[in-house]
């Protein structure tokens, strides 16, 4: 059975593009009090197809503005992901008069995948460096997703930039010509495969700085399809070094529904954006005129835990688009969207329904986290996304006792953060009707927030 279109799963405060397929977020930069979200976009239908950048623009990362397509296919190739930067001190000689450009930096995918640019002194349109490509490739299959960032350590510009089963460093004075310094990979790659959509950026945590590397690591079966792996270690200007703790894992999300995430260089907080769906049934959710969503902005942190040491944390960096907290008392829920947040200690269960159908999110008796969208809704749609693998997870907390838990609940999209941020899960679910009762076993507090006006 189709349950395409069965509703309106448009979600409010997950990015969705107006119409038709989009994948990673792309060429996020934040210039003159605004967030740019570029996209992997293909204008012309709901699957993936030649790749576009779409483009949005936000003052306070929930009210978004779409733009026209900002980048379109030519000779080299369709453009896959990459990376934009506020080249404020004009290092790459495309601004005029008093305007400096914007800069993107971006995959072509031709006969080969090579590094191409391109600029825009209004923001809104972009012309192509008639020099392209500037990293030329003729041998690799698969190297793409540039990532350019300022560098700290030797000035200029660094980019990292995913090649096979490793990333490759290049460093830049003006972001037209490069030099390769430094290479990373393939140790911590816990399942054989391509990696994708680097980013490498600085994190404080008690006065040590530390580098985070997140790696998106493919569709391989050890991963739940599609998911992002971020190593902690040290940037030495020329290239990354891990700090060794390869014994697990550690996963930027455990959910299914978070790939390809990167950050705002530029902004007043480390923000990550990721694509908010699975590669492995991404084009068939039952989504209707759009396809594909963006997870929600997540501010990022490193935080000291007491059985997992130092941990990369996210919490929502949209929770001013919520009205106040009150406490709940068992009364319906107040609408699609809206925010939890409950603490206990030990097992709990919260359950969101409708008549027929549930999702479940909480803490076992192992005292892990876990998230359950196994009579979510609709789910037919994709042996992948049905099955028991797909359904429900579960991953450890790094502290013992006491818990606190936030979940915002977006119509067709749950985010869930866990213990501050230390352990995030995304969903995707497709209920047949709203839910709007919920029940609570298990804690010691509940608060609910409906989404505000306008
Ligand atoms: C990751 C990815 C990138 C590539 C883009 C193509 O999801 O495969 O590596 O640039 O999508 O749309």
């Amino acid at each position: 059975m189709s349950t395409n279109g069965i509703r309106d799963f448009r979600p409010v405060l997950h990015f969705t593009p107006p119409a038709h397929w989009m994948n990673d977020p792309n060429g996020l930069v934040y210039r003159d009090g605004q967030y740019h979200l570029f996209y992997q976009y293909y204008p012309d239908g709901t699957v993936w197809g030649p790749m576009h950048w779409g483009h949005a623009v936000s003052p306070d990362l929930i009210h978004w503005e779409h733009l026209p397509v900002a980048l379109a296919p030519d000779e080299l190739g369709t453009i896959f992901s990459g990376s934009a930067v506020d080249d404020r001190d004009n290092t790459s000689g495309f601004g005029a008069g008093d305007k400096t450009p914007l800069v993107a930096i971006f995959t072509h995918s031709g006969s080969h995948q090579q590094q191409s640019i391109a600029w825009s002194l209004d923001g809104v349109t972009f012309q192509k460096y008639p020099g392209n490509p500037v990293i030329p490739n003729t041998t690799l299959r698969d190297f793409r997703d540039p990532k350019v960032f300022p560098n700290p350590i030797r000035g200029g510009w660094s980019m990292v930039l995913a090649a096979g089963d490793r990333v490759y460093f290049y460093a830049s004075a003006d972001l037209k010509s490069w030099v390769k310094t430094g290479e990373f990979g393939p140790e911590g790659n816990h399942a054989p495969g391509v990696w994708e959509c680097p980013d490498l950026f600085p994190l404080e945590l008690n006065g040590k700085t530390y580098w985070v590397l997140l790696v998106s690591m493919g569709t391989h079966e050890e991963n739940h399809g599609a998911r992002t792996q971020y190593f902690l270690g040290e940037f030495d200007g020329d290239t990354f070094h891990a700090d060794g703790r390869f014994t697990q894992t550690e996963w930027m999300d455990c959910g299914f529904d978070h790939y390809a995430g990167v950050t705002y260089d530029s902004a007043p907080a480390r923000i990550l954006i990721g694509w908010g769906v699975n590669w492995k049934y991404a084009d068939k959710t039952p989504t209707g005129e759009f396809c594909g969503i963006m997870a929600l902005p997540r501010q990022l942190s490193l935080v000291e835990t007491p059985k997992g040491g130092v941990r990369l944390a996210g919490t929502p960096a949209v929770r001013a688009a919520f009205g106040p907290a009150r406490p709940w008392q068992g009364e319906p829920l107040p609408g699609e969207v809206f925010r939890l947040t409950l603490t206990g200690e030990g097992p709990c269960t919260v359950t969101l329904k409708n008549e027929t159908e549930q999702f479940q999110f909480g803490i076992n008796a192992a005292n892990e986290a876990f998230i359950d969208r196994t009579k979510a809704g609709a789910r037919d749609f994709s042996e992948d996304f049905a099955s028991d693998w797909y359904s429900r997870i579960s991953a450890p907390r790094f502290y013992d006792g006491g818990w606190e838990m936030e979940l915002i609940f977006d119509r067709s999209a749950a985010e869930l953060y866990l213990d501050g941020g230390t352990r995030c899960f995304s969903q995707v679910m497709y209920p047949s009707t709203p839910y709007t009762t919920m029940t609570v076993e298990g804690c010691a507090s509940a608060a609910i927030s409906p989404l505000k006006e306008g």
